[in-house]
């Protein structure tokens, strides 16, 4: 239990030697089991920090107690996910890897052409805060625009982290996370909230739903029959052996002719006889083959 009222340590400095190592271990592990996510030495101090600073704020003195409480009681999916939203890595960016987005463009801009009739369902795995999943309804529109036809695409992103995604439903994003974009495209996708927030406009955040998802406990069923799908800087932080099971589910989401598009060298030992490699340099994707 927390120490009783009064008890309570009043904002103690975080203090990494609050967990031993044995301690830090066993947090090591737990996230990794439920996520997936290998901590990096580097990251080691900041993680000790957080969890230490936690521990502070609700009152626990006792780094086994804490642990307990997590791992068995009631209580514990709660404080596991606020946990969760400050120990993962959530770095993002608008367009972090342009040429993966000129193609998905490019890609859309032909199939729109050739059947403009038929929705293209995208979903961005491990979308962070949302900065990902617009880029991709930017580069849909922009490629219905190329065909000239009218958008029909919907996209789905996913995280595990519920903080991410409630940033993500929003659709606001600070100005200065904007900068690298052309102003065409600012002006055409972007509404000015206040002169230091910028939203992206309704039409588009209405065809960009955003879930809470494990990639570890995602069912097959919720997600198939997509038309791409684009996972970048999520499988790094696997182990090899589980980013091949993740790659394996997405190819089992993609419809035939489908396309997965990864982080370029992000899995180096995987391929598939329903799978092939695109021929496009710069980037690391897949096609589905037809059945
Ligand atoms: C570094 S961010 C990358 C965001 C975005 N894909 C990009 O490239 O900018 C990694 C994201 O993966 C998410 N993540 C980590 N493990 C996950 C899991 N098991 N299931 C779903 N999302 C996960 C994290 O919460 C984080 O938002």
């Amino acid at each position: 239990m927390p120490l009783a009222t009064g008890q309570l340590i009043q904002n103690p400095p975080p203090d990494q030697t609050i967990l031993s190592s044995r301690q830090y271990r066993l947090w090591e592990d737990m996230l990794e089991n439920r996520t997936g996510v290998r901590i990096k030495v580097q990251r080691e101090e900041y993680v000790r920090t957080e969890i230490a600073k936690r521990m502070a704020e609700c009152g626990w003195a006792d780094a086994d107690s804490y642990f307990r409480e997590v791992l068995e009681t009631l209580n514990g999916p709660r404080e596991w996910s606020i946990l969760l939203d400050r120990l993962l890595v959530k770095d993002t960016r608008f367009f972090r890897h342009q040429p993966s987005h000129d193609y998905v463009r490019d890609r859309i801009a032909t199939r729109a052409a050739a059947d403009p009739a038929q929705t293209f369902n995208i979903w961005s795995a491990g979308c962070a805060s949302g900065e990902e999943s617009y880029s991709l309804a930017l580069d849909a529109s922009e490629g219905f625009t190329m065909a000239g036809q009218a958008d029909n695409y919907y996209i789905v992103g996913t995280d595990v982290s519920g903080d991410a995604i409630a940033t993500a439903r929003k659709g606001i994003y600070s100005s200065s996370r904007i900068d690298n974009l052309s102003l065409p495209l600012k002006q055409k996708y972007f509404s000015v909230v206040n002169e230091q927030r910028q939203q992206i406009i309704k039409p588009v955040r209405q065809r960009v739903a955003f879930l809470i998802l494990n990639l570890l406990e995602q069912q097959e069923q919720y997600h198939h029959q997509m038309d791409l799908i684009f996972c970048q800087n999520v499988l790094i932080y696997f182990k090899q052996w589980r980013r091949r099971d993740i790659v394996n589910i997405f190819e089992a989401c993609l419809k035939p002719g489908g396309c997965l598009i990864i982080g370029p060298g992000e899995l180096t030992d995987w391929e598939s006889e329903n799978m092939t490699r695109i021929d496009r340099s710069g980037i690391q994707a897949y096609e589905k083959v037809m059945v």
